[in-house]
């Protein structure tokens, strides 16, 4: 099984490019469903995620050229079966995008109930609300989810909780149902605005996407479209904390600062510097770094995503941090990995109480999801001695190249498949 060896110690220095936005990505891959005129969308990410999802689009009928690692054209004019039930799909959590699409498109559609990192309860009422609203029939049956509807027709939706995958899902049917639909209390995330944007590329009519109240006028057809996705704002993030937490100098280039702001506000607080550029970050940690208090919330509050890269840096941090997860229940299961490696994390509820230690040593650990996985790694970079990080098919979910964008800012990090191999690397880094 590949694993990453990694020896602490080295500062990244440099720069690095951030991709496309997965969480992006997937909700326009799956609206691209929604007509049957040719798709063009640049700046794809090349991570598991969304390879799954395109092989999943592939088995019902959707024609996939890539022309270029990040470049996709679509086709989705032949689309020959509306039950989607592939056994990668139900590893992923989008796979959900495809029954807002092919209801908004056919009326009709059944997909396998989604899987995805396990962080949590992960309900989907909202979702079944949403559609329910427009005048679906939603069930639940042998592991799929089933949605029909004679038509669909536009309704006013208040969400209950403020849920990126509802919001995104109902937009897509939405879009192609008659007349107005409203969604209350909606997600603002950026990558909700960035679906939104797709959609009215393909001649959709969606106003108010990034505040808390969306309006979709229904169309009764979608056009092709050309598409540049969004950098994606927590590979970002992660790059930003791996600068800090190893005391780095970091230039995090193909960002939109003001996506990144509660993060950089966060660093700013806790003694690194940050600089900001039209489409870059430079982030410095030359002195010590100092406790703070975070609470993740929905955009534009501080991440979710980002809980477990803030928990690592914190942990280096002097004094005491509180670390609140107000999203999902149970995104801590990391902190059992990151004691092993001498952190010193009293885990209360939803809180996290953190005394910063002085450093971190290497230690054999697993990554147990995307993100968690992820602020391990930049725990690891930052420990003494050398680290063994298990189970990064969850990291390859998310990060496209991350260890060989951390490799060019100066890490020592391999993936490794044997004990010999880790040898060798061990030799090789002294
Ligand atoms: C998206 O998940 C992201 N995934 C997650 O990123 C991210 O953590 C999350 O949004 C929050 O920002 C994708 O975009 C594929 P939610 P999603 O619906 O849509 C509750 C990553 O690492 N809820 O906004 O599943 C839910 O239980 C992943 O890239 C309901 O109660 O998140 C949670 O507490 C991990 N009912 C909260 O809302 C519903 O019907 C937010 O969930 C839906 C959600």
């Amino acid at each position: 099984m590949e694993q990453y060896a990694i020896k602490g110690g080295n500062p990244l220095v440099g720069d690095v490019e951030i991709g496309g936005a997965k969480n992006a990505a997937l909700p326009i891959l799956a609206a691209s469903t929604m007509t049957d005129e040719t798709v063009f969308i640049e700046n794809m990410p090349d991570v598991r995620d969304t390879n799954v999802l395109l092989e999943a689009m592939q088995h019902i009928g959707v024609m996939i050229k890539r022309p270029d690692r990040h470049s996709v054209i679509l086709n989705s004019g032949n689309i020959n079966n509306l039950v989607v039930d592939t056994e990668g799909i139900k590893k992923i959590r989008a796979s959900y995008y495809l029954l807002g699409a092919l209801l908004g498109k056919y009326k009709c559609a059944e997909v396998a109930l989604p899987g995805g990192c396990d962080i949590g309860c992960r309900a989907i009422d909202q979702h079944i609300k949403g559609f329910r609203a427009l005048g679906a029939e939603v069930m639940i049956e042998h592991g799929l989810i089933k949605a029909r509807a004679q038509k669909l027709v536009g309704s006013h939706i208040y969400m209950d909780v403020s849920s990126v995958g509802a919001t995104i899902n109902v937009m897509m049917a939405a879009a192609m149902a008659e007349g107005m639909t409203i969604i209350e209390n909606s997600a603002k995330e950026p990558h909700v605005v960035d679906l939104a944007n797709f959609l009215n590329s393909m001649g959709a009519n969606i106003k108010g996407a990034g505040t808390d109240v969306i309006r979709i006028r229904g169309v009764q057809k979608l056009h092709g479209s050309e598409y540049a996705i969004i950098p994606d704002q927590i590979e970002a993030g992660t790059f930003m904390f791996a600068a800090a937490v190893t005391k780095g100098d970091v230039t995090v280039k193909n960002v939109i600062p003001k996506h990144l702001e509660s993060i950089t506000a966060k660093l700013l607080e806790i003694g690194c510097e940050v600089e900001e550029a039209d489409d870059c970050v430079r982030v410095v940690a030359s002195k010590p770094l100092n406790h703070t208090q975070v609470k993740t919330l929905p955009y534009p509050g501080f991440p979710t995503d980002m809980q477990p890269q803030i928990t690592v840096t914190l942990a280096l941090s002097r004094g005491t941090s509180i670390v609140t997860e107000s999203i999902f229940e149970n995104r801590f299961k990391y902190v059992d990995e990151l004691t092993r490696m001498g952190a010193n994390i009293k885990v209360e509820g939803n809180t996290a109480i953190i005394d910063g230690v002085e450093k971190y040593t290497g230690a054999s650990i697993s990554a147990p999801d995307l993100r968690a996985g992820a602020a391990l790694v930049i725990a690891a970079l930052a420990a003494e001695g050398l680290t063994t990080v298990d189970d990064i098919k969850y990291i390859e979910r998310g990060y496209e190249d991350f260890h060989l964008k951390l490799k060019n800012l100066g890490a020592m990090i391999e993936v490794v498949q044997t004990e010999k191999d880790i040898q060798k690397f061990k030799l090789r880094v002294g």
